[in-house]
């Protein structure tokens, strides 16, 4: 079976958060299943940088605004259709925006041709790989099925996987003749979105199937406060809607051989931890104090990840006698709250602004504890790579967390099952509490081993996963195909 992603990011080539890690992971978790997958990508500098003998397979005269040509090649261990148009993606800045963290103004244009292309090569642009299923990843992959849909001809199959409501691609009506779409698409029943195009909506009305990224955020997002605007469309198409649970690269977090953290170490010798910490510590500046209790955070800082929170609980945090180490981007409000708190309390608080791979990886290995209180998580990773690090995850009672992580409440415990602590209502009182428990818990040594070795040993892998997305693309070509 032949699969083309439609993705705007992927690891390890351009990457601004998860969905990144799953478009990078989809295609060595499904390989196992028949499954042959390419990827369809912008042409981002970083991306032509490290494509290796990229070929051209077909030229566009005029994509969006000038020439471009699409290049098949391989970077990054994947197999790629790369879209080489300069006018579009030859810019420095992020994938979305620019310098200076606004939205390029063209993103309507450069988006859309990620779709059109998506859908010639659904269509047979490049006869050597046709294939049956066209597999579109959140709003900027929005207008592939859409362009399928309204091709006429017979076409492959399409899934739409949500990795984030909360992005949703709307731009105005006057953007809506550009797309070369029917006059007729521009309706209830097509792209338009309350008098606006809408990339994600587009998506989600017109593709064969709908996914997201957790069986709880599937549910969520049927629901007023989680759908976000949408909630009527995806009732509407509930039946065809359904939520496979992401994986984690155990490639790229592998405790045991990770060339990033300072000691290796698995579930069977937890005792090597103990470096990491030290380490840890040490990168950050705080007190040796090696029966303190040390959280972790890996975030971007934004709204949805909800550190406002946390950082409402440091008192109570501090009063504990506990430690954080934090790393986060984005926010500049709280990048502030938090470098503040780092400031005044030397020792205790250590703070990393910007975007660091390794020290992602140390603070994993080295931490106790991830918090992770976000007001809404359609998966999320970081619980998943603590889990396999033993840092046990401390997580808001939501979406992907709520599916990930198993309260250490009563019965868990007598059943000898528990991962890590939820708390809910996603407030800072709520928080406060959770991080008391958890301090209560860490006293209990034994308890707290036994903890790591249940989140350790906890199966993150692709494989289910990849079981699901394998029978819902077949079971979708052969409908197409009948
Ligand atoms: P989201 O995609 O919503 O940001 P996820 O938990 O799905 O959240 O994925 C976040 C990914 O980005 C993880 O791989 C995490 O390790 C990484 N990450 C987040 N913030 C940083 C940072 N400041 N430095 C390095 N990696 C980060
Ligand atoms: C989005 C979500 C996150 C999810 C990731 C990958 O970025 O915010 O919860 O893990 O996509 O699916």
């Amino acid at each position: 079976l032949k699969v083309l992603s439609v993705v705007s990011e992927v690891y390890p080539l351009v990457k601004t958060g998860g969905l990144a890690d799953v478009a990078g992971a989809l295609p060595a978790a499904l390989a196992p299943h028949g499954i042959e997958l390419r990827t369809v990508i912008p042409g981002y500098p970083a991306v032509m940088a490290g494509l290796e003998a990229g070929e051209p397979v077909h030229r566009f005269d005029h994509l969006f605004g000038g020439p471009a040509q699409l290049l098949a090649g391989r970077a990054g261990g994947l197999d790629l259709f790369v879209i080489d148009a300069p006018h579009l993606f030859e810019r420095p800045g992020g994938p979305y925006v620019g310098g200076n963290g606004v939205d390029w103004p063209d993103n309507a244009a450069r988006f859309a041709a990620l779709g059109a292309v998506a859908s010639g090569l659904g269509l047979g642009l490049v006869p050597g790989f046709v294939p049956d299923i066209v597999h579109a990843h959140d709003w900027q992959a929005g207008l592939a099925p859409a362009y399928l849909h309204y091709a006429g001809t017979r076409r492959p199959g399409t899934v739409m996987t949500i990795h984030n409501m909360a992005f949703q691609g709307q731009f105005p009506a006057h953007d809506f003749p550009m797309l070369g779409l029917p006059p007729h698409a521009f309706g209830l029943g097509g792209v338009e979105y309350y008098g606006m195009v809408g990339y994600l909506k587009a998506g989600l009305q017109l593709a064969d199937r709908i996914t997201t990224v957790s069986p709880g955020y599937a549910g969520e997002i049927l629901l007023p406060e989680g759908g976000m605007g949408l909630d009527g469309l995806l009732n509407a198409r509930s039946h065809v809607l359904s939520g496979i649970l992401n994986g984690l690269d155990e490639q790229a977090w592998n405790p045991a051989a990770d060339p990033l953290i300072a000691a290796p170490f698995d579930a069977k010798a937890i005792k090597g931890r103990a470096a990491n910490k030290v380490a840890l510590k040490a990168a950050f500046g705080l007190d040796p104090d090696p029966e303190a209790l040390l959280f972790g955070v890996v975030s971007r800082l934004s709204w949805q990840k909800g550190l406002d929170l946390l950082a409402d609980s440091l008192g109570t945090l501090l009063e504990l006698g506990a430690q954080l180490v934090l790393l986060g981007s984005g926010d500049a409000d709280l990048a502030g709250r938090f470098a503040g708190a780092a400031q005044a309390h030397p020792g205790r608080i250590g703070v990393r602004l910007g975007y660091d791979e390794a020290v992602a990886h140390q603070l994993q290995a080295g931490s106790d504890v991830l918090i992770v209180p976000s007001r809404f998580e359609p998966c999320g990773l970081t619980q998943l790579s603590a889990l396999r690090y033993g840092a046990l995850p401390l997580v808001a009672r939501v979406g992907g967390l709520a599916d990930t992580v198993i309260d250490v409440n009563e019965m868990a415990r007598s059943a000898g099952v528990g991962t890590g602590v939820q708390f809910s209502p996603v407030t800072a009182p709520a928080l406060q509490l959770a991080l008391k428990r958890t301090a209560a818990l860490w006293r209990d040594k034994a308890l707290w081993k036994k903890l790591q070795r249940n989140a350790m040993t906890t199966d993150v892998s692709w494989e289910r996963a990849a079981r699901q997305y394998d029978a819902l693309f077949r079971q979708l070509a052969g409908e197409r195909a009948a």
